[in-house]
């Protein structure tokens, strides 16, 4: 055999392996998972047919994906974070979100939300120590059409002013988080602190990652969103602080156009909710239209 045809038979034998793998998922009981299983070796034999991946290149994506996963725990989750910088996210919700183009739209859910965090009223402080400028943020839940969606669940999350959130404090304390209800008008407003643009974790696979890569960690400043009620389709979004910095280059693909808002500065003296500021302080306002659950 000379050496051209030696060539042909491996390039067969590269494609025949990759046509025998895909032919192992055959008999997946649930032919969703199967698709899932069959489309994924299809997708991953071709990349390393594409890029001639190397034996040292395949046990440097181990040991990432091995790091990835001893850095993760209950606070911390580099998969997400990989994910996120590697726009998968924000893919997964471009296919993923509502037709209504009334609805306000989605963006990425992050690494840092908490699913018990405290309660507040009308007019509460979600900053609870989390330090920053005071920032009043209201707005209305409403469906696409306008109308009200009264007792929606609203739940916010955001880095102080240095850039962490509470998660990442050493302490363990809850602060710049909160979970609310809306008014019969379908209303909340919450005193907060003015978000600030910070950096993804970078101590990490995915830090080193963005390094190589020459990409800027940076996220710009924003509040997380995410807003549930019976009947519609739960939304996961921010709003981002409008004129703000790294909106043209955030980390992870999360701007939207639609979801920049302007913070107003306000002067000392009375705020919302009978609180009296000795400095200056932010107004945002922030109305969110839900889209109705898809019925299947
Ligand atoms: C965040 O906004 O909290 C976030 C989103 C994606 C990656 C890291 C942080
Ligand atoms: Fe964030």
């Amino acid at each position: 055999m000379n050496a051209t045809q030696n060539q042909s038979l491996l390039a067969r034998r590269e494609e025949e392996l990759t046509v025998e793998v895909v032919q192992s998922f055959d008999g997946t009981v649930s032919p969703r998972v199967g698709e899932l299983l069959r489309g994924l070796v299809r997708h991953l034999h071709a990349y390393a047919r594409e890029v001639r991946l190397t034996e040292p290149e395949w046990r440097y994506a181990i040991d990432f994906l091995t790091r990835a996963g001893h850095i993760t725990d209950e606070r911390r989750q580099e998969f997400i974070l990989l994910s996120d910088v590697l726009g998968l996210s924000m893919l997964t919700i471009a296919i993923n979100a509502p037709t209504d183009p009334d609805a306000t739209e989605p963006t990425v859910f992050g690494p840092f939300f908490v699913g018990d965090a405290p309660e507040i009223g009308y007019g509460g402080d979600i900053a609870q120590g989390a330090q920053g400028e005071p920032c009043w943020v209201e707005g209305q839940v409403t469906d696409t059409r306008g109308e009200p969606v009264a007792g929606a669940t609203i739940e916010v999350w955001e880095a102080d002013e240095d850039g962490f959130y509470d998660v990442q404090y050493s302490d363990g304390r809850t602060a710049g988080r909160a979970r609310m209800t809306a008014d019969p008008e379908g209303r909340y407003g919450f005193w907060s602190v003015k978000p600030a643009p910070y950096p993804i974790p970078g101590d990490g696979p995915v830090g080193e990652l963005l390094t190589a890569a020459g990409r800027s960690p940076m996220r710009p400043a924003h509040i997380h969103f995410m807003i549930s009620a019976p009947a519609h389709r739960t939304l996961v979004t921010h709003v981002f602080l409008a004129g703000g910095d790294h909106l043209d280059d955030d980390a992870v693909f999360g701007v939207k156009e639609s979801l920049i808002e302007p913070f107003t500065q306000q002067p000392p003296g009375a705020g919302p909710g009978g609180r009296t500021l000795t400095g200056r302080w932010w107004k945002l306002m922030f109305n969110v239209r839900l889209a109705r659950e898809e019925v299947l």
